[in-house]
Parts: C-alpha cells; sequence; structure tokens
C-alpha cells in the first residue's frame, strides 16, 4: 500500500456514512458528490457541540454564553474568509447556499441597476441557479441574455468572447466547474474579456470551491457564490463573497432582524457589512458546521484534494472508456476538468442503469442534473452522473466499472 493509500483510508475514518455497508456486506460506493458530499465526523462534532453546549442566537443577548455563540459564528466566518484568501471577513456574507448567493447578486445589485438592452453573458453549462435569476430579469427588466457556448469536446469556446462580451454586456456570470461535464471554465480570460467592457465577473463556485484551490484576491473577479454542504459542510448555508465595494452597492435582498441599524416609525437605517447581507437569525450552527468543514479541508490540503481527484478522475474515465456501448460527455483530460463524470450507455434506460448499480450498493445521479440548457444545447439525453471527490478511491472506481460492464454483458 502506497503512503498515499494508507492516508485515504485513514481519511475515510472520519465519514461515518462511508463506513455503512449493503445487506450482504459490501462498503456502500458514495459517487454523487457532485449533488452533496458526506460530512466527516469533525463536522457533526463540531454542530452538535454547539447546540448542546453554546446553543444561543448570535449578536443579540449580552449573556456569556451567547457571547460564545457569537464568537463561534463569527469564527465560521473568518475561517470561510481564510479558506478563499478574502481581504476581509466583512466580505463573507453567509447565506442559505448558493443559488441563494447568486440570486442576492440579480436580486440586489443587477435589479436596480440594468435597463432594456443591456446584456448579461453567461456560459452555456451553468446549473439552473445561474440561469433562472437573469431569465426573471429578462422577463422583468427587458435586458437580454447571452451564452459562451461549449466546443465539441465540451470546453469552453473562447474563440468569439470579443463579439458575444460588447460593451452591451453589464455582467459575465458564470459556473467555475461544470456539475454536469465537469469543465473548468478559463475564469481569467472570461474576466479579462469582461473587464475590457466595464463588467461585471460573477462566478458560481459551487462546484469549483470544494475541489480547486481558490485565491479571490488572485482572481479578476468580483462575486463567488458556493455551498456548504458540497464541501463536507451541512445543507442550508452558503457564501457569498464580493469585493467590499460591490457588496456595498448591494441592496439587501432581505429586510429585518440582523440586517437594520435603526428602525424608525417611517424608515430604517442599515447595520454594516456583512450584516446588512444577512437579515433574520442566520443558520448558526450550519455556519459552525462549514466552519469545521473548512478547517478539514484546509488539514488535508486544497493542492492534495485537488491532485487527488485528477489522478482519480484520469483513472476512472480510462476504466468507464472499456466498459462497451458507454459514452463519456465531457473533456478527457483531468487536467481541465473536474470529477463529475457524465455518461451513457447505448441501448440502456438511465434509470435501469441507476438501478443496477444501487442494487450492487453504488451511487450515482442520474438526470438532467439542473442543467437543462446545457443538455439541450448539445442534445444530450439525460445522463447517468458518477461524481468523485476526496474520500472516493480507486477500488471504488474499479467496482462502478465492474457492474456496468456486468450489466452491459448481461443485462440487469
Ligand atoms: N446541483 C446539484 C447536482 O448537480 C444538486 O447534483
Amino acid at each position: 500500500m502506497t503512503t498515499e493509500l494508507r492516508e485515504l483510508r485513514t481519511l475515510r475514518a472520519d465519514f461515518p456514512w462511508l463506513q455503512q455497508t449493503t445487506d450482504d456486506g459490501r462498503p456502500l460506493v458514495y459517487l454523487d458528490s457532485t449533488a452533496t458530499t458526506q460530512k466527516p465526523v469533525q463536522v457533526l462534532d463540531a454542530m452538535d457541540d454547539y447546540y448542546r453546549h453554546h446553543n444561543a442566537n448570535v449578536h443579540r443577548s449580552a449573556f456569556r454564553i451567547a457571547d460564545r455563540a457569537t464568537k463561534m459564528y463569527e469564527a465560521a466566518r473568518a475561517k470561510v474568509a481564510a479558506f478563499i484568501n478574502a481581504a476581509d471577513p466583512a466580505e463573507v456574507v453567509l447565506t442559505r447556499g448558493a443559488t441563494t448567493s447568486l440570486n442576492f447578486v440579480a436580486s440586489g445589485w443587477a435589479r436596480p441597476r440594468l435597463r432594456p438592452g443591456d446584456r448579461v453573458v453567461v456560459t452555456s453549462m451553468e446549473h439552473h441557479a445561474n440561469w433562472v435569476p437573469w431569465q426573471m430579469l429578462e422577463r422583468d427588466l427587458g435586458i437580454e441574455l447571452g451564452y459562451v457556448p461549449l466546443t465539441a469536446d465540451y470546453r469552453v469556446d473562447t474563440s468569439k468572447l470579443d463579439e458575444l462580451i460588447d460593451d452591451r454586456v453589464k455582467i459575465v456570470s458564470f459556473s467555475g466547474m461544470s456539475n454536469v461535464v465537469g469543465t473548468i471554465a478559463p475564469i481569467s480570460e472570461l474576466a479579462a474579456a469582461a473587464r475590457a467592457v466595464g463588467a461585471l465577473v460573477v462566478v458560481d463556485g459551487a462546484q469549483l470551491v470544494p475541489h480547486v484551490p481558490i485565491d479571490v484576491q488572485a482572481l479578476d473577479i468580483d462575486f463567488l457564490a458556493f455551498s456548504g454542504h458540497k464541501m463536507l459542510g451541512p445543507t442550508g448555508i452558503g457564501v457569498l463573497w464580493g469585493r467590499r465595494e460591490r457588496l456595498e452597492e448591494l441592496s439587501p435582498p432581505e429586510g429585518g432582524g440582523e440586517m437594520i441599524d435603526q428602525v424608525h416609525l417611517d424608515h430604517f437605517t442599515m447595520n454594516t457589512l456583512p450584516h446588512r447581507l444577512e437579515a433574520g437569525t442566520p443558520p448558526i450552527a450550519e455556519a459552525i458546521g462549514l466552519g469545521a468543514a473548512v478547517d478539514y479541508l484546509s488539514d488535508v490540503g486544497m493542492d492534495a484534494v485537488r491532485a487527488h481527484e485528477v489522478d482519480l478522475t484520469g483513472y476512472a474515465l480510462r476504466v468507464l472508456a472499456e466498459v462497451p456501448r458507454l459514452t463519456i460527455y465531457g473533456p478527457t483530460d483531468p487536467q481541465v476538468r473536474g470529477g463529475a463524470i457524465s455518461f451513457t450507455i447505448d441501448g440502456m434506460r438511465l434509470d435501469d442503469i441507476e438501478s443496477a448499480l444501487d442494487a450492487e450498493g453504488i451511487c450515482i445521479r442520474g438526470g438532467h442534473h439542473c442543467a437543462q440548457p446545457l443538455m439541450r444545447a448539445h442534445d444530450l439525453p439525460q445522463t447517468a452522473r458518477a461524481s468523485l471527490y476526496l474520500y472516493n478511491t480507486r477500488e471504488e472506481v474499479d467496482r462502478l466499472g465492474r457492474v456496468l460492464e456486468k450489466v452491459v454483458a448481461y443485462g440487469i
């Protein structure tokens, strides 16, 4: 056994979910981390500890435990800020998830500013969370929505950026990594094209941030949205990072609770950042869980996470390529993609593939993956998707390959 593999086995012991077996005693294989990730015991313990010993609302009561709860909540924000190298924890707004974060930008920044004829440009590989908020503005404000297509091999096609991103474009908003075909966006190139026309740059980092080291100060972007549950944390918590001047411009999409400074009978004044954008009691335990997840990923090291996934994705692409009648949709080079691997098997229905794998204890997702425009643009059928994370192993990929070969050879 190599050192790397031994370390991986140690790491896997931190995840209670992964210790489960099928009814006949085989380990479950979790290949659906793009949908949501499993949680290490460190995250579960941090949330349990908060509820058992420190539960109190934050930024409100003066008793000592409430003060401790506030400090724990703010410490989680600081950990997230350090994780993405934000200049200031106040640039980290804790939201309900990446979808909420993107909607905040659309409704709080774009809606008050954009005028009929202004354009927003996305790519064709966006999650619905980065289509629909802009389509709502298209419907309500008369703006135009355009997209940068992918090439036939599922790379972002930057050959016509000059034409697509002209001076009518006010926002360029794109996924850093596709949840369907794994493609990593050329962030610098898209950002440079946006900057050339003075447009804002918004990155949907729901898949990128959990898998690739990110330094927001090194990227020429304005907003970054991501979710806790796709990076070992709980559901119900996400992040909107923004450059301070952009966040200052963002009109709070929700009112009440922590976002106010003073409320009079006839008007209100607002709190400072980031609280101005965190109306109501925030998801406190979830923030603390996210802080623990960030600690966990930082301990492993995001460079190591990425290196493991590049290796494993390359391996999985080779294993799946051996399965007869199987087609993979996405770039073939693991260096330019993540570990969400979509595929179909000629002559087999998607639900038959899903149930055959489920019967063997292998968990994947099938469908349109909340990215119907991508499927339509490439005339793709609904696909099966196996997705990898830091806790997955070559043995698990081998099991996936063996079961698929058996299914193709003998049916289900
Ligand atoms: N967006 C998540 C996925 O791709 C839910 O499965």
